[in-house]
């Protein structure tokens, strides 16, 4: 089968197409042949490295997200037939652990991604465990479906598992038409909060609005804590979703009222920060991680984008062969929702 091939460390030279074997099914997989396969920020970021999970070897295969059919069933499979419209919890875990069990796979002692440390989807074929399996049903589009996996199963996790979002509070967003904040725009919308979402362009602004955000500010926004504790009566934000990092920490913190929630997730424009220990206490803040989602928090992200007609827009399509000018569209930040490639 065709496959683009991870041979070194660095830009999207480092990533050639091969010929390789088709995977063989074991007794509890399934194979899927890919029709789409979204690209994440993640994926840009290994593709530089270093490895981000244990056990990620060179040569790989990248690829976290995809849709596609099953064309070979493992023997003890029985609730998925060849023909099945799918997609697949990238985070497949080793089934047996103890966090495995509890069905919090993104914590297993040994885990294995496809795409992260296990061969992933941008090739025609790719093995999966059947209990990782999503039924598509037949209203969705294959092209809306590619769009779902890691950014809903992501913001989910972050919004609803550790955010504890409920009706009628006030969510603020950085970079709102990054893939996992106009899930999570989506999201907070249908549990009936209210979305503050800044963007860095016109384009980007749009996009935040039509997911449903109830006030767009640019970036570069003055006060804009100031319009958001107007938004809110005084109150200021009740959770904040950041995952650019440096930049934007001094304004997440503004934006949040006393016992306000700063969900921690990602740290694109850099790492490091500073601040009072006094400012969290004296206001109650609550500094909240939010990393790997849960099985649960996959199906349950999957089944209300599917039934709820949720995806994300599709930035642009390429095909197999043309992956290095979809990083360079990813590496860009202008992108709007998923790069999806097309094996
Ligand atoms: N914790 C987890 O489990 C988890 C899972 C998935 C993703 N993530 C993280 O979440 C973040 C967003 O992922 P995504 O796939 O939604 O990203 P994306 O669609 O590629 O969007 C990234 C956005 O970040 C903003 N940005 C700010 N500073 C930037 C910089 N220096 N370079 C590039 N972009 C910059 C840009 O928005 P503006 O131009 O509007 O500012 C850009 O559009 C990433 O850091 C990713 O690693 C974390
Ligand atoms: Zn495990």
């Amino acid at each position: 089968m065709r496959a683009m091939v991870q041979t070194e460390f660095g830009g999207p030279e480092a990533v050639f197409p091969q010929d390789l074997p088709e995977p063989v099914c074991g007794p509890r997989d399934v194979v899927v042949e890919v029709a789409y396969c979204g690209l994440n920020r993640l994926d840009l970021v290994q593709l530089k490295g270093p490895g981000l999970l244990p056990g990620f070897r060179l040569p790989h295969v990248p690829g976290m997200d995809f849709a596609g059919t099953v064309v070979a069933t493992g023997s003890a499979v029985t609730s998925i037939v060849p023909g099945d419209r799918v997609t697949v919890d990238p985070t497949q875990g080793c089934g047996s652990c103890p966090r495995c069990s509890a069905g919090d796979r993104a914590y297993c002692v040994s885990p294995r991604v496809l795409g992260g440390n296990a061969p992933g989807a941008l090739a025609e074929y790719v093995r999966a465990s059947a209990q990782s399996v999503i039924q598509i049903p037949e209203s969705v589009p294959l092209t809306a479906a590619v769009t779902v996996p890691t950014a809903f199963a992501t913001a989910w996790h972050a919004v609803h598992t550790v955010g504890s979002l409920a009706a009628g509070e006030t969510l603020v967003v950085h970079a709102g038409a990054s893939a996992v904040s106009l899930a999570a725009i989506a999201l907070a919308k249908r549990a009936g909060a209210s979305v503050v979402a800044f963007a860095g362009s016109d384009a980007k602004q749009a996009a935040a609005n039509t997911a449903g955000a109830d006030l767009v500010l640019p970036n570069e926004a003055p006060d804009s804590a100031k319009t958001v504790s107007d938004f809110t009566d005084g109150a200021g934000a009740d959770l904040v979703l950041d995952h650019v990092g440096t930049e934007t920490w001094r304004t997440s913190l503004d934006c949040l009222g006393i016992r306000g929630r700063l969900l921690l997730m990602g740290n694109t424009s850099g790492d490091q920060v500073s601040f009072s220990l006094q400012e969290v206490f004296h206001r109650g803040l609550k500094l909240l991680g939010t990393g790997g989602y849960s099985s649960a928090d996959f199906l349950a992200a999957t089944s209300a984008c599917f039934t709820d007609g949720l995806c994300l827009p599709t930035a642009a399509r390429f095909p197999l062969e043309g992956l290095a000018d979809a990083w360079d569209v990813l590496a860009a930040r202008g992108t709007i929702g998923k790069v999806v490639i097309e094996p």
